[in-house]
């Protein structure tokens, strides 16, 4: 049984309910819960809200990729950002969450492509491992980097990982969950340089991806070095689960070539799966809002009214008609204003929390080098390297979940930088700050014991 595996059934089966009994139910809270608990800008909200009290979209079905205007909406902001007409509406399809659409894509190209290789870059999220071997891949190889503080292999050597192993599939995550690292745009252009030169498939997987909404936050556009592949080649997979902490909802979406979309309607056909037909608006919106502030952020000479239009303009082609619906939601602009305010302070947030965690557990405790997402790992002083035991003894004596190193990890006994100096672990810091100060002053006690 995988470490993951053990530590989910240790902290929500019955021994939770001891250490539950001890701190109070509401105190015992996760480190690592890799989850964005922070609120959806007021605006998206209210769409919600009034998509409950119309029931607009909730009394009805769709059809097998989802409905028209959210994908109508994915593609032009895919085309702003690749800055060419690449996606239409036969590129894009709904699915459960990431997760479905991540394993629609690895089963597809196992069982339509007959592929059997992939290359893994970093640690990952755990269920990846999981729906990769589902999926039926047999050869799943992960590249990451063994040195000090980095955990994401550097482009040189997945350059030379792809010449060795020749894989017929990689697979990245940009951020990286759980260190929050990312390629540079250089470094990124040569991975991708690299397998166009070997024919690879690439999955990317960037759920935590968001424009920058802060000026720490580096949002790198991915799109355009990938456009220059063959659009069937690479097949890449969003979510508004963590940019909007709308996990619950399980909107997620594919974008590639229409063999891949006509594979997911035939699925969705055969097992009787219909996308979700929740949030539709506010997707839709929260998409043209990052258009439009995509696009402003790009040109000097931008007319906020002249490119609002030809947004609209190009959002109706894709769609086919006029919608109305929606239409009163995209043109107040007190509503884009209010909605970048309240993500940049959502932002500021987690800045806030990494500060409070570096002041509070020390600077000389490593850190990985956290450039976007919602997740660092931190290096924990602790004198002993069993991870298990550590977040089983954090768990019991401080009422806190964490998931270390080994849960990111296919071969938990290799490419381990945990030592007996520290256990590297997942801190997620898109917590309101009361409950992560708490958190983090518990840890901080937890780590002043066991280091005396
Ligand atoms: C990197 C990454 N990919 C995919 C997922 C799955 O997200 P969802 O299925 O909710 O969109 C997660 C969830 O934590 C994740 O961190």
């Amino acid at each position: 049984m995988r470490m993951i595996d053990k530590l989910f059934s240790y902290f929500f089966e019955a021994p939770s309910r001891k250490v539950a009994t001890k701190f109070g139910a509401n105190r015992v809270v996760s480190i690592s819960s890799g989850v964005n608990h922070l609120s959806l800008p007021t605006h998206l909200r209210e769409l919600l809200h009034r998509e409950i009290d119309t029931g607009t979209y909730l009394s009805s079905y769709t059809s097998p990729l989802g409905h028209d205007l959210v994908r109508s909406c994915i593609a032009v902001y895919e085309n702003r950002l690749a800055n060419m007409e690449v996606f239409n509406l036969e590129n894009i399809a709904i699915t459960l969450g990431s997760t479905e659409g991540i394993f629609l894509a690895f089963l597809f190209l196992v069982t339509q492509k007959e592929k059997t290789s992939v290359l893994t870059l970093g640690p990952q999220y755990p269920l990846i491992f999981d729906l990769l071997e589902r999926a039926g891949f047999r050869n799943i190889q992960e590249c990451i980097n063994d040195s000090g503080n980095r955990f994401l292999p550097s482009s040189e050597e997945v350059v030379s990982q792809i010449a060795t192993l020749n894989p017929d599939v990689l697979f990245i995550s940009v951020p990286n969950n759980p260190t929050g690292e990312q390629y540079s745009i250089e470094d990124f252009t040569r991975i991708v340089d690299a397998a166009i030169n070997n024919r690879c498939y690439i999955v990317i997987d960037q759920i935590s991806t968001d424009l920058s909404f802060h000026p720490r936050q580096e949002f790198i556009n991915y799109i355009e070095p990938l456009a220059k592949m063959e659009i069937d080649r690479i097949i890449r997979i969003d979510s508004l689960s963590k940019k909007r902490g709308f996990s619950g909802a399980r909107f997620g979406y594919v974008m590639s070539s229409d063999e891949l979309t006509s594979f997911i309607r035939e699925y969705n056909y055969r097992h009787i799966l219909c996308p979700v037909m929740f949030g539709i608006d506010m997707v839709s919106v929260d998409i043209f809002y990052r258009s439009y502030l995509w696009l402003k952020s790009k040109y000097s000479d931008w007319d906020n009214e002249k490119s609002y239009n030809i947004l609209i303009d190009s959002i109706e082609d894709m769609y086919g008609s006029k919608f109305n619906c929606v239409a009163d939601c995209f043109t107040e602009s007190a509503n884009i204003s209010s909605y970048q305010t309240e993500l940049n302070s959502n932002v500021k947030i987690l800045f806030d929390n990494e500060q409070f965690f570096r002041s509070k557990i020390g600077s000389e405790v490593a850190v990985t080098d956290w450039k976007a997402g919602f997740n660092f790992m931190a290096k924990l002083p602790y004198g002993s390297f069993d991870q298990y035991q550590f977040a089983i003894d954090l768990f019991e004596t401080a009422g806190l979940r964490s998931f270390p190193e080994a849960c990111f990890v296919l071969n938990e006994g290799k490419n381990i930088h945990s030592d007996q100096a520290g256990i590297w672990t997942r801190i997620s810091v898109a917590e309101p700050s009361t409950i992560f100060e708490d958190a983090i002053s518990r840890l901080d006690i937890f780590l002043r014991k066991t280091r005396i």
